[in-house]
């Protein structure tokens, strides 16, 4: 299945100029999910992780599902102040201005093997933001999934993990 059929293109969004890579079409769509969904449960299972991670807000629909899945669970990373009880954050540059990232303080064990999810790896950014923050927190993140890589932008190279995506635009 070319499961580029279900992702659908949006100019100028969030801004003029910018393509907008939609996976609205693709979860919406039973059979796209699906083989997206077992798809990603065939990338991450040889990582074999302990615990998945799902970067807010569109992870969670792809570290949810695959977490069922594999049996292993899954835990939140959100934006700030989202999060009940103790936590720890982690603060990171955009191109203007900072954004931060946050996690409960006992979701992770020392040394836990995780792997981090989200819909799309543009300029990496947001992963690489996640990352830092579960080292912070004594994670040993093992790898990384996305659906889709958007590679004109260097995602990839900005991190120093193995990163899976499905389906890829240059
Ligand atoms: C989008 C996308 C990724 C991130 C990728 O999230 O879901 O998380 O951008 O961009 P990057 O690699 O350049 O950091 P967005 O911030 O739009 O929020 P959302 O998931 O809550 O929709
Ligand atoms: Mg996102």
């Amino acid at each position: 299945m070319d499961l580029k059929q279900h992702i659908r293109h949006v100019p100028d969004f969030p801004k003029p100029g910018i393509l907008f890579y939609d996976i609205s079409t693709l979860i919406a769509h039973g059979g796209a999910w699906k083989e997206t969904v077992n798809r990603l449960v065939t990338a991450v299972t040889p990582m074999e992780p302990e615990l998945l991670v799902g970067i807010e807000s569109r992870g969670f629909l792809v570290a949810a599902p695959l977490a069922y899945l594999m049996g292993t669970g899954f835990t939140m990373v959100r934006k700030r102040g989202k999060l009940p009880g103790g936590t720890i954050h982690h603060v990171y540059d955009l191109e203007y201005g900072q954004d931060v990232v946050e996690i409960q303080a006992d979701a992770i064990r020392p040394g836990q093997r995780v792997v981090v999810l989200d819909d799309l790896l543009a300029t990496g950014g947001t992963l690489h933001a996640a990352v830092d923050l579960l080292r912070k927190v004594g994670a040993n993140v093992v790898g990384a999934a996305c659906i889709v890589e958007l590679t004109f932008l260097g995602g990839r190279d900005r991190l120093d993990i193995p990163v899976n995506t499905l389906v890829s635009y240059d």
